[in-house]
């Protein structure tokens, strides 16, 4: 198959990319957070498609993408109260909703689960799409399963070219880490999955909510978003996460870069800004001011594929404050990483 890549400007292509989608093909498409694989949401064989070419476990249900309120309807068994408020305030944007589902949802997408995941991307390329395409649209991130999600159309060709029919390149994605999941199913609300959409701006909104016992693993329940439980937007090479004093945490990354080098093995660092000069490891890539975690959202993800590029052998990663933006990075970095070392 090959894989046709067009622009979110160019009118004609973009219709028939919609149509490609309402008539059961693949289309990748930017949306705020990072580029998702689309797929016709009612259309059962075309979703199978998806966990085909991404290589997904059958397990780990899909988000459904909606482009206006009168969508979602039909999806749900009953929108409830709160949810009108986390709609006023977040949609469109990177929250996913999970609610109870209609019998009009396939099983392929929510794996079997009684309830459904639901979004309204903030990206008028993603917007338009669902919008021409007349369905509503599952959409996993659209890169190989396990790999770092793709912000831009070019991590899409680097993991899925010959695999889907269509991509639309829509520039480099804003947010740079996924949607955030919000289970509001229970009495209270409970974050399935850290993302765009920070935990301090749900309960300015709606007020307590909970984190789900899988982003503390150690606890050892049963995780509620199944897809939380598989190791994560990898890299190639194995990383490290090091948390710490930031002098330490600098002085130990060059003491395990020199035992790397004697040892023949290239290192990578995945450094802050304020760090970025400290480091002797052959490859540094910047992520950003430890003040600015929204600017690390954004790079996050493209940074662990450029250490792939440059083919180190071990990465080092530095650690980030655990809120706002931070929850969602850190997430994300756990599951990237292979184990952490702590130091004072
Ligand atoms: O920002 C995003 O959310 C991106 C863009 C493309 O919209 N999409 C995305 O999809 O990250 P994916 O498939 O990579 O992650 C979906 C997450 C998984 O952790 C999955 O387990 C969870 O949402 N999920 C989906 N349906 C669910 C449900 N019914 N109950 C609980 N978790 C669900
Ligand atoms: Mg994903």
């Amino acid at each position: 198959m090959e894989t046709i890549t067009i622009n979110g400007t160019n009118d004609e292509c973009f219709s028939s990319a919609a149509k490609a989608l309402r008539e059961g093909r693949l289309v990748a498409f930017p949306t705020e957070t990072v580029y998702g694989l689309g797929a016709n949401a009612l259309d059962p064989q075309a979703v199978r498609r998806i966990f085909e070419s991404k290589g997904r476990p059958l397990d780990n249900p899909l988000i459904v993408h909606i482009a206006n309120i009168s969508q979602l309807e039909p999806l749900v068994k009953e929108i409830p109260d709160r949810a009108e408020a986390l709609i006023r305030a977040f949609w469109p944007g990177p929250l996913t909703l999970v609610m109870k589902k209609s019998e009009l949802v396939p099983d392929e997408i929510t794996a079997g689960l009684d309830t459904v995941a639901v979004r309204m991307p903030d990206n008028p390329v993603a917007l338009r799409l669902i919008e021409e395409a007349g369905v509503p649209v599952a959409a996993p991130s659209a890169n190989l399963s396990g790999r770092p999600s793709p912000t831009t159309y070019q991590h899409v060709l680097e993991d899925l070219n010959g695999r889907i029919e269509y991509i639309i390149n829509g520039g480099p994605c804003k947010i740079g880490v996924e949607s955030t999941v919000l289970d509001i199913t229970s009495e209270t609300p409970v974050i399935l999955r850290p993302g765009g959409v920070t935990m301090e701006m749900l309960e300015t909104v709606i007020g307590k909510v909970e984190t789900d016992a899988v982003l503390k693993p150690e606890d050892g329940k049963k995780p509620r978003s199944p897809g939380m439980k598989y190791r994560h937007y990898s890299p190639n090479a194995e990383m490290f996460l090091v948390e710490g004093e930031s002098e330490e945490v600098v002085r130990k990354i060059n003491l395990l870069t020199s035992e790397n080098s004697a040892k023949g093995l290239r290192t990578g660092v995945l450094s802050s800004l304020e760090n970025k000069d400290r480091y002797t490891a052959q490859v540094v890539v910047n992520i950003g001011s430890l003040s600015c975690l929204e600017e690390v959202a954004s790079k996050l993800y493209n940074a662990l594929r450029k250490f792939d590029e440059e083919k180190v052998d071990i990465i080092y990663s530095e650690s980030f404050t655990e809120k706002g933006m931070g929850r969602a990075i850190m997430n994300r970095l756990r599951k990237a990483a292979s184990g952490k070392i702590s130091v004072p």
